[in-house]
C-alpha cells in the first residue's frame, strides 16, 4: 500500500499573501504579432526558454543529464532552441522522434519513452540506426521498456538497443497530474522477476531503469519525494534483477505557476538535494526529464474578441480561439485558476469580473471564468501567458475543422513564424468523398 500523499503544505493550502502578479506582458511585441500574423495565434518567447535551462544549469550538479520532453511542446523551432542549449530528448511517437532528430538533438541523447513501441516508432528507429554508419550496435536511442510483453519483443529483435526498464511507482505522487501506483504506466515489483530471462538477449541490453511519478508537482517537498523514491525504488530493482545501472531516469515534474495562489518552485532547494542524489546513485547517472518548467511560461495565446455575451450571470466575451487549441486547460482547472488573460489594447474603464468563451458549440468551452477584464470589444486581442506547454500538442485542434492556430516565436524584436496558419481549405487536404 502506499502511503498517504499529504504535504505539510499543499498547494491550494498556500495563502495568496499579497496575491501573485502574472509574468509582464511583453505587450508591444505581442500586439505586432496578431497585426501580422493573425489570430489565434501561440508567440513564444525565445529568451525565456534560454533562461529557464541557464537557471537549471545553473543549480544543478553537471553529473545529471537534462532531457527536455517534447510532448510538451513538439514544435520544430523550439525543440530546436532546446537541442542547441544542449538538452537531451525524451520523446514518446514516431512523430516526436523525428522532429527530435530533425531539430538536431543527437541519437545517441534521446530517450524513447512510453507506451508507444508502434511498427512506425520501430521502423523510424531502425531507420536512424542504419544512418548511423559510425556505429553498427543499433540506434544510439535509449528506449524504456513500459511491461513485460514489450521487453520480451525487443529482447527477440536482430539488433541491440540500449533499453531502460520504466518502473511503475510504489510511491504517492504529489502531482497534479499524477502517475502514481494506480498509474497504468511501467513495470511493477512483481513484474521484474519475470524480467530475467530477457536481460542477455541478443536484441536488448538493459543499462537501468526509468521512474516518472506525474507533471505539475509546485511543491519541492513533493519533487524531493518523487526523485528520492524513484531512486530508491530503482536501487531495489537493480538489487532484485543483479543489475549493475549505468542510467536512472528519476522523471521530474517540475511545475509552473499558473494562477494567483500557486507558489513558486524552489529550484534550488531541489538541486541542493540532487547533490546528495548523484552521490547515492554513483556510478549509476542521473537523468530528469521536464518538458512544462521549460516552455510553459514562454507560451502566450493570442485570441481576437469576436463578440460581447453573458454567461452565468457575468459579462462575457466571445473569442476566436478556444479550448480545442489548449489541451493544458484540462485537467489542470485553469478555468478557474489561472492568471486572467492581458488585453492588448488600453481602453478606461473598471475592471470587472468577466468570463472569455472559445468559438466552439460547446458549453463547455470556456478559457477563464469570472477573471478581473476592463471593458472589451470586437477585434480586441487577448493574451493568454503560460500557454507554451500541452497547449497546441495536446490539443483535440482539428474540431468544427479548424485548422491548427499559427505559431511564432520572437527574440528581442525578430519574429520567426514557426508554424505558418493553414488556409481554411487545408482542412480537406487528404480527404475524399465516397463515389456512388
Ligand atoms: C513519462 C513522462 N516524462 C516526462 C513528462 C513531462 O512532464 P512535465 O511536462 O511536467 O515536465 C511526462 C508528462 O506527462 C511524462 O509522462
Amino acid at each position: 500500500m502506499a502511503e498517504s500523499c499529504a504535504l505539510d503544505k499543499t498547494v491550494d493550502e498556500v495563502e495568496p499573501a499579497g496575491v501573485r502578479q502574472p509574468v509582464a506582458a511583453p505587450v508591444a511585441i505581442l500586439r505586432e504579432i496578431a497585426r501580422r500574423y493573425g489570430t489565434p495565434t501561440y508567440a513564444y518567447e525565445i529568451a525565456r526558454i534560454r533562461s529557464q535551462v541557464a537557471r537549471l544549469r545553473e543549480h544543478f550538479p553537471p553529473e545529471v543529464e537534462i532531457l527536455y520532453s517534447l510532448k510538451a511542446n513538439a514544435s520544430l523551432g523550439l525543440s530546436g532552441v532546446l537541442a542547441q542549449c544542449g538538452l537531451g530528448a525524451d520523446v514518446a511517437s514516431a512523430g516526436e522522434l523525428v522532429t527530435a532528430v530533425a531539430a538536431g538533438f543527437p541519437p545517441a541523447r534521446i530517450f524513447l519513452t512510453g507506451p508507444d513501441k508502434s511498427p512506425a516508432v520501430l521502423s523510424e528507429l531502425r531507420a536512424l540506426s542504419d544512418g548511423t554508419k559510425e556505429q553498427s550496435n543499433g540506434s544510439d536511442v535509449t528506449v524504456s521498456l513500459d511491461s513485460v510483453s514489450e521487453l520480451r519483443q525487443f529482447a527477440c529483435g536482430d539488433r541491440p538497443y540500449r533499453a531502460l526498464l520504466r518502473l511503475r511507482p510504489d510511491f504517492c505522487s504529489y502531482a497534479s497530474c499524477s502517475a502514481g501506483p494506480d498509474s497504468r504506466f511501467g513495470l511493477t515489483l512483481e513484474d521484474l522477476p519475470q524480467c530475467r530471462g530477457y536481460l542477455d538477449a541478443r536484441g536488448v541490453q538493459v543499462v537501468g531503469f526509468h521512474v516518472f511519478a506525474g507533471s505539475q508537482v509546485l511543491a519541492a517537498d513533493g519533487v524531493l519525494h518523487h526523485l528520492r523514491s524513484g531512486l530508491n525504488q530503482a536501487c531495489r530493482a537493480a538489487d532484485l534483477l543483479g543489475i549493475a545501472p549505468e542510467i536512472i531516469d528519476i522523471g521530474g515534474g517540475f511545475g509552473i505557476p499558473y494562477g494567483p495562489r500557486d507558489q513558486e518552485f524552489d529550484l534550488p532547494q531541489v538541486a541542493e538535494e540532487l547533490r546528495t542524489l548523484v552521490q547515492s546513485a554513483r556510478p549509476a547517472r542521473l537523468v530528469i526529464e521536464l518538458g512544462r518548467y521549460f516552455v510553459a511560461q514562454a507560451g502566450w495565446y493570442l485570441t481576437s474578441v469576436l463578440a460581447e455575451q453573458t454567461h452565468r450571470g457575468r459579462k462575457a466575451v466571445v473569442v476566436d480561439g478556444g479550448t480545442h487549441q489548449r489541451g493544458d486547460l484540462c485537467g489542470l482547472d485553469l478555468r478557474h485558476k489561472a492568471f486572467a488573460p492581458v488585453p492588448l489594447q488600453v481602453r478606461d474603464g473598471a475592471l470587472e469580473p468577466t468570463d472569455v468563451l472559445g468559438c466552439l458549440s460547446l458549453p463547455s468551452d470556456v478559457l477563464v471564468e469570472a477573471r478581473p477584464l476592463p471593458p472589451l470589444a470586437p477585434g480586441d486581442v487577448l493574451a493568454f501567458p503560460n500557454a507554451g506547454a500541452y497547449g497546441l500538442n495536446a490539443s483535440a485542434c482539428l474540431f468544427h475543422c479548424h485548422p491548427p492556430p499559427a505559431e511564432v516565436a520572437f527574440e528581442a524584436d525578430r519574429l520567426t513564424p514557426l508554424r505558418v496558419r493553414a488556409p481554411i481549405h487545408a482542412v480537406l487536404h487528404g480527404q475524399t468523398t465516397i463515389r456512388r
